[in-house]
């Protein structure tokens, strides 16, 4: 069978290098008291880290001060808190079919208990949306614009920039969901006029799960989601205003931001770019192979057009949920199937009733895990395949 394949980086990157464990285990050894709860030794180192994973995550972004990155548990909680904690009632919001759930059913909520409005902007085939309907589509309420970097399910790559650029001419706040694009995309906040951006630790970053952060503009006063303890003006019954604790109500995961840490130093010293490169190399030689699979239909952009590492497909007659079962079971080779958290998508794609087989890569990915997995679809669903 091979050693395993894993083709799953879209959901967790993995196998993390061997840097993250260590720092994790180190702070679980040496450092693992509680950040900013108290004036010890081990507290303060414990809190060191936390400082140098918020400069690091600062400089990647081209964040001016890291203050305003507030470490989450991932990208859904950086949404929920940018969403909750800036939207009142009777606002307009624009965002696009290619939204995951993360963004979709924290509108949908606001959307019945305060009557918030929202325009889902079209994407066409390949998971792009035309800026000109975009432009047409703010109205004089629009409160915030709202997309992904690159869609969980298409791969596409949204024109961040351009979308920024729009958004700041209408006078609307920009959330970026950066789930699928943090570590190998390069993101700008400055340069993007992007006010609020969410991100996880678990994907792109390197980092374990349980970690991520939210970037949130100097001007900005989100609501906090949560209030509680922050180690700091105890005496004060509101939440500090202070960032990040502010944001940051509770115990923090240092274990975990340990671990980023050591991710994201990682990702920068392989550099963002260099990252994207290899992984769409890797997805071209992917869509390729399996191009000439019977029957098979690859979904977003086309072969030589951006995306990033995601290629999802369909094969006419096939079940997605059965195709990645078997790639598991007979090849061990691990894939997504089904339903990607993303139903607008699926409809935009017409895979709303079949799902869709996703494979994508990573950092660690290699030819020889494309090799596997195009010769894995050509045994079992070749032309001389018995199906
Ligand atoms: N949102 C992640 C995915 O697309 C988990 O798989």
């Amino acid at each position: 069978m091979g050693e395993l394949v894993y083709l799953d980086h879209a959901a967790t990157s993995w196998p993390k290098p061997p840097e993250v464990a260590a720092a994790m285990m180190d702070a679980l050894q040496n450092s693992g008291a509680n950040a900013g709860r108290g004036n010890h030794s081990l507290a303060i180192g414990a809190g060191r880290v936390m400082v140098r994973a918020r400069n690091k995550l600062a400089e990647l972004f081209s964040v001016s001060n890291a203050q305003d990155i507030a470490f989450t548990q991932n990208t859904t909680m950086g949404l929920n808190m940018a969403i909750k904690g800036t939207l009142q009632p009777g606002d307009h919001v624009i965002t696009t079919m290619t939204e995951h759930n993360s963004v979709r059913r924290p509108l949908e909520f606001l959307r019945q208990t305060l009557g918030i409005s929202i325009d889902y902007i079209q994407v066409d085939p390949e998971g792009q949306v035309d800026l000109l309907e975009l432009q047409r589509t703010f109205r004089t309420d629009t409160k915030m614009m709202i997309c992904n970097h690159s869609s969980n399910l298409l791969g596409s790559i949204l024109p961040i920039g351009e979308i920024g650029d729009i958004a700041k001419s209408k006078g609307a706040l920009f959330l970026v969901d950066a789930a699928q694009s943090a570590g190998s995309l390069i993101i700008d906040v400055k340069k993007m006029n992007i006010d609020l951006l969410a991100f996880p630790g678990h994907k792109g970053l390197l980092g374990p799960q349980g970690t991520g952060g939210l970037y949130i503009a100097p001007e900005l006063d989100l609501i906090p989601l949560m209030q509680g303890g922050t180690g700091s003006q105890s005496e004060n019954s509101g939440q500090p205003n202070v960032r990040p604790d502010r944001y940051e109500a509770g115990t923090q995961n240092g274990v975990g931001i340990a671990g980023l840490l050591a991710g994201v130093t990682k990702i920068m010293s392989l550099g963002p770019g260099n990252i994207h490169r290899q992984e769409w190399e890797l997805t071209q030689k992917l869509m390729e192979g399996l191009s000439v699979v019977p029957g098979i239909r690859l979904l977003g952009p086309k072969l030589g057009s951006e995306r990033s590492g995601i290629v999802s497909f369909v094969v006419e007659g096939q079940d997605s949920a059965e195709i990645a079962h078997r790639l598991d079971r007979k090849y061990n080779i691990a894939v997504r199937a089904g339903m990607h958290c993303t139903p607008l998508a699926h409809k935009a794609a017409y895979t709303l009733e079949s799902g869709a087989v996703r494979a994508s890569v990573g950092v660690t990915s290699t030819e020889e895990d494309v090799d596997r997995m195009v010769a894995a679809m050509l045994e079992m669903y070749g032309a001389t395949s018995v199906g």
